[in-house]
Parts: C-alpha cells; sequence; structure tokens
C-alpha cells in the first residue's frame, strides 16, 4: 500500500524560510504521499508556496470546540478554511504539556472530521509504562479513549522515549506494536480499521527510515526533526517508495 510520510514541524520553521524549503520539496518524490504540518501561522504561506505541487498541508492541533470565546485556540473549521487537509492530534507534547486527555483528543477529532480535516492520531507510551511492561496495555488505552465512534482517520505510533533520542525500538518490536495496534483498530471500528493507516514516528532519519518503512503494518511515518530540511525529508520518503 502507498506509504504517507508525515513532518511534523512542531515550533519550527519560519516565514523567511518557507520559499527554500517549498522549492526542495516540489521535486517531490511518485508514489508516496507527502504531508508538511507547521506552525498555524504558516499553513496557508506554505500552501501558497507549494503551488500546485501534490503535497499536503496540515496543521499540529485544533480545538474540540467548533468557534467560541476560546482565546489563542484556532478551530477545525478555520484551519479546513485555510486549505489544511489533516490535523495531528493527541502528539505526546500535547498530552504532556498540556495536559491533553484521550477523551479530549477524542472531541478534537469529532471536530476535524466534522469540518472535513483527515485527524492523525498520535498514540505511544513513555519510557518509564516501556520499563514496566505496560505498553500494550496504554496504547490500546489511548486508542480505546481517542477514536471516535465511526472514526476515520490515520493513527501514529510513537513511543515517546524515541521522540528526539536518537533511539528507536527494534523491527520485532515496532513490528509487534503495529500488530497489536491493528488488532484494536478492527475490534472498535471493524472493516474500518483493517486498512487506516498506521504510522511509526521517533527518530526516524533518512539512515533508518528504509529499515522502518519495510516492517511489516507500517503505513508511513511521522517525522519531526528530519522533516525541517527538505533534503532529509524527501530522502525519507523515497525509502518509503
Ligand atoms: O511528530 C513527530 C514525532 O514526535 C517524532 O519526532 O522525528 O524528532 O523524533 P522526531
Amino acid at each position: 500500500m502507498r506509504q504517507m510520510i508525515a513532518g511534523n514541524w512542531k515550533m519550527n520553521g519560519t516565514l523567511a524560510g518557507l520559499s527554500a524549503y517549498a522549492s526542495a520539496l516540489r521535486q517531490g518524490v511518485e508514489g508516496v504521499d507527502l504531508l508538511v504540518c507547521p506552525p498555524f501561522p504558516l499553513i496557508r504561506p506554505l500552501i501558497e508556496a507549494l503551488g500546485d505541487a501534490s503535497i499536503w498541508v496540515g496543521a499540529q492541533d485544533c480545538d474540540a470546540k467548533r468557534s467560541g470565546p476560546h482565546t489563542g485556540d484556532v478551530s477545525a473549521d478555520l484551519l479546513a478554511e485555510l486549505g489544511a487537509r489533516h490535523v495531528i492530534l493527541g502528539h505526546s507534547e500535547r498530552r504532556a504539556d498540556h495536559g491533553e486527555s484521550s477523551t479530549l483528543v477524542r472531541d478534537k477529532a469529532r471536530a476535524a472530521s466534522a469540518a472535513g480535516l483527515v485527524p492523525v492520531i498520535c498514540v505511544g507510551e513513555t519510557e518509564a509504562e516501556r520499563d514496566a511492561h505496560e505498553t500494550e496495555t496504554v496504547v490500546r488505552a489511548q486508542l480505546a479513549g481517542s477514536l471516535p465512534d465511526g472514526f476515520s482517520g490515520l493513527i501514529a505510533y510513537e513511543p515517546v522515549w524515541a521522540i528526539g533520542s536518537g533511539k528507536t525500538p527494534s523491527e520485532d518490536e515496532v513490528e509487534a506494536m503495529h500488530r497489536a495496534i491493528r488488532a484494536s483498530l478492527k475490534k472498535q471500528l471493524g472493516e474500518a480499521g483493517e486498512a487506516m493507516p498506521i504510522l511509526y514516528g521517533g527518530s526516524v532519519k533518512p539512515a533508518n527510515a528504509e529499515t522502518l518503512m519495510r516492517i511489516p503494518e507500517v503505513g508511513g511515518a511521522l517525522v519531526g526533526g528530519a522533516s525541517l530540511k527538505a533534503e532529509d525529508f524527501l530522502a525519507i520518503a523515497s525509502a518509503a517508495v
């Protein structure tokens, strides 16, 4: 199946740097879907800089409510109006830095879907949970709590300890977790869970991308640091073809 390589810029990127990044990315890679999620203010400028290139632009979060008195929050409807196609939800940095619960992630996913956005819901265990052999239990609970009924979108499995650390799980561990997530998706969503893409995220680099992207049940990657340089991002995308 065609894989998706998604870049999460987190709180990085500048207006000044967009044009060079977009020109490099416009070379594209055939046979793989590309998505870039910059900070909110760069969404529209990036869409414009990418022009007619077949590269999606998405957001890193949205509010659970459609509109109203919520200072500093951004609605899914506005993101859709700006041209965003996807929205990352429940990233571990949101769960940790902003105390986001799975219930809130589920409500955000509902708002995103209602606005026509494709949610990319993140799940993953902390190092302490891994050490306590609770990985599957934690991830299953996150899926059960974060996915609304009838959910349609993508899942990103991101072990928290692998994010930005240069560490990755073994190939066997990635495969086992992706299979466990697939089983949960089928149980929760029935047929819709059978083909739902499950991305892997956590220290994906050009050097390890080919190995990671060939693991059964890995439907692509959610890339943080290495998505900031267009060359590295494209190298990862090439590894997924
Ligand atoms: O959303 C992306 C992930 O948090 C991975 O970040 O590639 O810098 O480890 P990273």
